[in-house]
Protein backbone atom coordinates (compact mmCIF):
# COMPACT_ATOMS: atom_id res chain seq x y z
CA UNK A 1 0.00 0.00 0.00
CA UNK A 2 1.23 3.28 -0.72
CA UNK A 3 0.89 6.34 1.56
CA UNK A 4 0.79 9.86 0.17
CA UNK A 5 -0.16 12.92 2.31
CA UNK A 6 -1.89 14.21 -0.72
CA UNK A 7 -3.59 12.70 -3.79
CA UNK A 8 -2.63 14.69 -6.76
CA UNK A 9 -5.33 16.00 -9.21
CA UNK A 10 -6.78 14.59 -11.94
CA UNK A 11 -6.51 16.95 -14.68
CA UNK A 12 -8.29 16.31 -18.12
CA UNK A 13 -5.91 17.58 -20.49
CA UNK A 14 -8.19 19.55 -23.10
CA UNK A 15 -10.92 17.32 -21.50
CA UNK A 16 -11.10 13.67 -21.89
CA UNK A 17 -9.33 14.48 -25.16
CA UNK A 18 -8.24 10.56 -25.89
CA UNK A 19 -11.61 9.57 -25.70
CA UNK A 20 -13.63 12.80 -27.47
CA UNK A 21 -12.81 15.74 -29.44
CA UNK A 22 -10.34 18.12 -27.86
CA UNK A 23 -11.37 21.32 -26.14
CA UNK A 24 -14.86 20.67 -26.36
CA UNK A 25 -17.90 20.21 -24.10
CA UNK A 26 -18.02 16.85 -24.47
CA UNK A 27 -14.85 16.02 -23.94
CA UNK A 28 -15.01 18.64 -20.72
CA UNK A 29 -18.19 16.22 -19.95
CA UNK A 30 -16.55 13.44 -19.76
CA UNK A 31 -13.97 14.11 -18.60
CA UNK A 32 -15.68 14.84 -15.36
CA UNK A 33 -17.99 11.92 -15.39
CA UNK A 34 -14.23 9.79 -15.47
CA UNK A 35 -13.44 11.59 -12.31
CA UNK A 36 -11.27 14.89 -13.51
CA UNK A 37 -11.01 16.83 -10.63
CA UNK A 38 -9.50 19.64 -13.10
CA UNK A 39 -9.50 20.59 -17.17
CA UNK A 40 -6.93 21.71 -18.95
CA UNK A 41 -8.17 24.13 -22.39
CA UNK A 42 -6.28 26.28 -24.27
CA UNK A 43 -7.52 30.08 -25.26
CA UNK A 44 -7.63 32.68 -28.49
CA UNK A 45 -9.20 35.76 -29.06
CA UNK A 46 -12.02 36.16 -31.71
CA UNK A 47 -11.82 38.89 -34.45
CA UNK A 48 -14.67 40.58 -32.48
CA UNK A 49 -13.29 40.26 -29.05
CA UNK A 50 -14.43 36.87 -27.60
CA UNK A 51 -12.48 33.99 -25.85
CA UNK A 52 -13.00 30.67 -27.45
CA UNK A 53 -11.45 27.84 -26.52
CA UNK A 54 -9.13 25.97 -29.50
CA UNK A 55 -5.36 24.56 -29.05
CA UNK A 56 -4.39 25.95 -32.28
CA UNK A 57 -4.67 29.17 -33.95
CA UNK A 58 -6.73 27.97 -36.38
CA UNK A 59 -9.67 26.10 -36.70
CA UNK A 60 -8.32 23.67 -39.70
CA UNK A 61 -7.20 21.18 -37.29
CA UNK A 62 -10.25 20.48 -35.42
CA UNK A 63 -13.21 21.84 -36.79
CA UNK A 64 -14.59 21.57 -40.48
CA UNK A 65 -13.24 25.11 -41.41
CA UNK A 66 -10.52 26.89 -42.25
CA UNK A 67 -8.61 29.63 -41.04
CA UNK A 68 -7.20 32.18 -38.51
CA UNK A 69 -9.14 32.26 -34.78
CA UNK A 70 -7.87 35.95 -34.74
CA UNK A 71 -9.93 36.76 -37.99
CA UNK A 72 -12.63 34.70 -37.48
CA UNK A 73 -16.21 36.84 -35.82
CA UNK A 74 -18.00 34.38 -33.22
CA UNK A 75 -20.64 33.77 -35.53
CA UNK A 76 -18.43 32.11 -38.20
CA UNK A 77 -16.71 30.22 -35.43
CA UNK A 78 -19.72 28.89 -33.65
CA UNK A 79 -21.05 27.38 -37.43
CA UNK A 80 -18.15 25.34 -37.44
CA UNK A 81 -18.33 21.75 -36.33
CA UNK A 82 -15.49 20.60 -33.64
CA UNK A 83 -16.69 16.66 -33.18
CA UNK A 84 -17.29 15.24 -36.98
CA UNK A 85 -13.08 14.75 -37.68
CA UNK A 86 -12.51 13.30 -34.07
CA UNK A 87 -15.68 11.04 -34.61
CA UNK A 88 -18.84 11.30 -36.78
CA UNK A 89 -20.69 10.72 -33.14
CA UNK A 90 -19.48 14.07 -31.96
CA UNK A 91 -21.18 16.07 -35.25
CA UNK A 92 -22.36 19.24 -34.86
CA UNK A 93 -19.91 19.73 -31.62
CA UNK A 94 -19.63 23.70 -31.03
CA UNK A 95 -16.07 25.18 -30.36
CA UNK A 96 -16.76 26.93 -27.15
CA UNK A 97 -16.42 30.33 -25.47
CA UNK A 98 -14.61 30.07 -22.27
CA UNK A 99 -17.70 31.55 -20.82
CA UNK A 100 -19.37 28.67 -21.92
CA UNK A 101 -17.14 26.47 -19.93
CA UNK A 102 -17.35 28.63 -16.89
CA UNK A 103 -20.76 28.49 -16.99
CA UNK A 104 -21.17 25.04 -17.38
CA UNK A 105 -18.41 23.13 -15.37
CA UNK A 106 -19.44 22.99 -11.48
CA UNK A 107 -17.65 25.70 -9.47
CA UNK A 108 -15.72 23.13 -7.54
CA UNK A 109 -13.62 22.05 -10.46
CA UNK A 110 -10.13 23.78 -10.91
CA UNK A 111 -9.83 25.10 -14.68
CA UNK A 112 -6.46 25.87 -16.16
CA UNK A 113 -6.91 28.34 -18.56
CA UNK A 114 -3.67 27.72 -21.00
CA UNK A 115 -3.46 31.29 -22.82
CA UNK A 116 -1.59 30.39 -26.41
CA UNK A 117 -2.27 33.82 -27.45
CA UNK A 118 -1.06 37.33 -27.47
CA UNK A 119 -2.17 39.55 -24.24
CA UNK A 120 -4.51 42.36 -25.39
CA UNK A 121 -6.03 45.06 -23.42
CA UNK A 122 -9.13 43.23 -24.99
CA UNK A 123 -8.48 39.96 -23.93
CA UNK A 124 -7.11 40.83 -20.24
CA UNK A 125 -10.27 42.52 -20.04
CA UNK A 126 -12.81 40.19 -21.11
CA UNK A 127 -10.75 37.52 -18.81
CA UNK A 128 -11.76 39.42 -15.55
CA UNK A 129 -15.09 39.99 -16.60
CA UNK A 130 -15.49 36.44 -17.16
CA UNK A 131 -13.66 35.79 -13.75
CA UNK A 132 -15.54 37.93 -11.81
CA UNK A 133 -18.95 36.95 -13.55
CA UNK A 134 -18.66 33.45 -12.94
CA UNK A 135 -16.92 34.13 -9.45
CA UNK A 136 -13.81 31.85 -10.49
CA UNK A 137 -10.93 34.09 -9.14
CA UNK A 138 -9.93 30.65 -6.78
CA UNK A 139 -10.69 27.75 -9.33
CA UNK A 140 -9.20 29.07 -12.35
CA UNK A 141 -4.65 29.05 -13.03
CA UNK A 142 -3.93 30.49 -16.06
CA UNK A 143 -0.88 29.35 -17.50
CA UNK A 144 1.37 29.92 -20.30
CA UNK A 145 4.86 29.03 -22.07
CA UNK A 146 4.56 32.60 -22.49
CA UNK A 147 6.01 33.85 -19.12
CA UNK A 148 5.52 37.44 -19.82
CA UNK A 149 1.78 36.65 -20.66
CA UNK A 150 1.34 35.50 -16.95
CA UNK A 151 3.18 38.93 -15.26
CA UNK A 152 1.13 40.86 -17.36
CA UNK A 153 -1.99 39.37 -15.92
CA UNK A 154 -0.65 39.30 -12.43
CA UNK A 155 0.03 43.11 -13.39
CA UNK A 156 -3.35 43.70 -13.96
CA UNK A 157 -5.12 41.77 -11.27
CA UNK A 158 -2.47 40.37 -8.59
CA UNK A 159 -5.06 37.87 -6.88
CA UNK A 160 -4.75 35.85 -10.25
CA UNK A 161 -3.53 32.06 -10.31
CA UNK A 162 -0.99 31.78 -12.84
CA UNK A 163 1.82 28.57 -13.21
CA UNK A 164 4.59 28.71 -15.42
CA UNK A 165 4.87 25.80 -18.46
CA UNK A 166 7.84 24.33 -19.41
CA UNK A 167 8.86 22.23 -22.44
CA UNK A 168 12.46 22.80 -21.04
CA UNK A 169 14.48 23.58 -18.43
CA UNK A 170 11.99 23.08 -15.42
CA UNK A 171 14.81 24.25 -12.67
CA UNK A 172 14.61 27.83 -13.96
CA UNK A 173 11.36 28.44 -12.07
CA UNK A 174 13.36 30.26 -9.01
CA UNK A 175 15.10 32.67 -12.04
CA UNK A 176 11.54 33.40 -13.32
CA UNK A 177 10.62 33.91 -9.60
CA UNK A 178 13.61 36.50 -8.82
CA UNK A 179 13.58 38.44 -12.13
CA UNK A 180 10.19 39.32 -12.35
CA UNK A 181 9.08 39.21 -8.75
CA UNK A 182 6.00 37.35 -9.94
CA UNK A 183 4.00 35.47 -7.41
CA UNK A 184 3.88 32.21 -9.41
CA UNK A 185 1.00 29.77 -7.86
CA UNK A 186 1.79 26.60 -9.53
CA UNK A 187 4.77 25.09 -12.39
CA UNK A 188 3.63 22.75 -14.98
CA UNK A 189 6.65 20.85 -16.26
CA UNK A 190 6.48 17.98 -19.39
CA UNK A 191 6.43 15.01 -17.49
CA UNK A 192 9.73 14.01 -18.69
CA UNK A 193 12.07 16.65 -17.28
CA UNK A 194 10.85 16.34 -13.50
CA UNK A 195 12.85 13.98 -10.97
CA UNK A 196 11.78 13.73 -7.22
CA UNK A 197 14.87 16.63 -6.20
CA UNK A 198 13.06 19.27 -8.97
CA UNK A 199 9.01 17.94 -7.57
CA UNK A 200 10.28 18.42 -3.85
CA UNK A 201 11.86 21.53 -4.25
CA UNK A 202 9.02 23.22 -5.86
CA UNK A 203 6.81 21.88 -3.56
CA UNK A 204 9.32 23.14 -0.47
CA UNK A 205 8.75 26.27 -2.30
CA UNK A 206 4.93 26.42 -1.73
CA UNK A 207 4.50 26.01 -5.16
CA UNK A 208 1.96 23.18 -7.07
CA UNK A 209 3.67 21.04 -9.40
CA UNK A 210 0.91 20.00 -12.62
CA UNK A 211 2.53 17.62 -14.87
CA UNK A 212 1.58 17.32 -18.37
CA UNK A 213 0.56 15.44 -20.70
CA UNK A 214 0.50 11.63 -18.86
CA UNK A 215 -1.04 8.92 -20.61
CA UNK A 216 1.13 5.98 -19.90
CA UNK A 217 0.27 3.99 -16.55
CA UNK A 218 3.91 3.39 -16.03
CA UNK A 219 4.84 7.01 -16.41
CA UNK A 220 1.69 8.02 -14.49
CA UNK A 221 3.13 5.54 -11.56
CA UNK A 222 6.57 7.48 -11.99
CA UNK A 223 5.05 10.60 -11.80
CA UNK A 224 2.81 10.34 -8.48
CA UNK A 225 5.98 8.82 -6.84
CA UNK A 226 7.61 11.93 -7.86
CA UNK A 227 4.98 14.02 -5.77
CA UNK A 228 3.24 16.05 -7.94
CA UNK A 229 0.27 17.91 -7.15
CA UNK A 230 -1.48 17.19 -10.47
CA UNK A 231 -1.08 15.30 -13.57
CA UNK A 232 -2.70 16.54 -16.90
CA UNK A 233 -3.72 13.28 -18.88
CA UNK A 234 -5.98 12.83 -22.24
CA UNK A 235 -7.61 9.84 -20.41
CA UNK A 236 -8.63 10.50 -17.29
CA UNK A 237 -10.28 7.72 -16.38
CA UNK A 238 -7.26 5.52 -16.75
CA UNK A 239 -5.87 8.04 -14.48
CA UNK A 240 -8.37 7.38 -11.67
CA UNK A 241 -8.29 3.57 -12.10
CA UNK A 242 -4.34 3.89 -11.43
CA UNK A 243 -4.52 6.13 -8.30
CA UNK A 244 -7.59 4.52 -6.98
CA UNK A 245 -5.43 1.09 -7.16
CA UNK A 246 -2.47 2.75 -5.47
CA UNK A 247 -4.59 4.43 -2.73
CA UNK A 248 -6.69 0.93 -1.77
O1 LIG B 1 -0.98 22.74 -20.23
C1 LIG B 1 -0.25 21.64 -20.59
C2 LIG B 1 -0.27 21.39 -22.07
O2 LIG B 1 -1.57 21.62 -22.54
C3 LIG B 1 0.70 22.22 -22.83
O3 LIG B 1 0.87 21.83 -24.14
O4 LIG B 1 0.42 21.88 -26.56
O5 LIG B 1 -0.97 20.45 -25.09
O6 LIG B 1 -1.22 22.92 -25.02
P1 LIG B 1 -0.28 21.77 -25.24
MG1 LIG C 1 -2.62 23.18 -23.42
Amino acid sequence: MVHKDKRPLIIGHRGASGEAPENTLASFGLALQQGAEGLELDIHLSADGEIFVCHDSTVDRTTNGTGEIANMSVEELKMLDAGSWFDERYAGEQLPLLEEVFASVPAEIVINVEVKCPLTPRLQERLLQLLNQYDRLQSVVFSSFHHKVLLGLKQEEPRLQVGLLYRGNFINHRNVAELTGMDIYSLHPYYTLIDAEDVADAVSHGLRVYTFTVNDPVQMKRVYDLGVSGIGTDFPALLKIMLDSLES
